[in-house]
């Protein structure tokens, strides 16, 4: 039934805004803390989650297209477009503890959203359903990697 499967686009292109921003605010703050020694850690995870945010990006452009839509083509479009907005760095790039509670705000709000969306695809679009569940589990993956820094 592609008629019910194409109500979903509208949240999926919502959830790819999210994922383009991640990728960008994950990649700036692994940028500005590479080099300082005390933030290696912290700058290779931050690296490996922004690698894995940009594969989620991938796999909803590639669900809002085979539904017959298009994933949002305009960057000064994506903060209005998202769900979350963006996750802003704090101002100090030696601010570990900030950028990593705001790492961790940003993988909750995901994780929210991705939930009311396997909710609301379950039992109507299995395709959409098995890769929101799969997005899912990353992000509750990433948001436990990142409260272990601060524990
Ligand atoms: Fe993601
Ligand atoms: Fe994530």
């Amino acid at each position: 039934m592609p008629g019910l499967s194409g109500l979903f686009i509208a949240d999926l292109n919502r959830a790819y805004a999210d994922e383009w921003l991640a990728v960008y605010s994950y990649t700036h703050m692994a940028q500005v803390v590479t080099g300082r020694p005390a933030a290696k850690h912290l700058a290779g995870l931050l690296q490996e989650t922004a690698a894995e945010e940009l594969e989620h990006q991938e796999e909803l452009a590639e669900r809002i297209i085979q539904l017959g839509g298009e994933p949002l083509a305009d960057p000064s479009k994506l903060v209005e477009a998202s769900n979350e907005g963006y996750p802003t760095p704090p101002a100090g790039a030696t601010d570990f503890e900030g950028i990593v509670k705001t790492v961790i705000e940003a993988e909750r709000g995901a994780i929210e959203v991705y939930n009311k969306l396997a909710k609301k695809t379950a039992g109507k679009d299995p395709i959409t359903y098995e890769l929101i569940v799969h997005i899912l589990g990353e992000e509750i993956e990433h948001e436990d990697e990142f409260e272990n820094l601060i524990s």
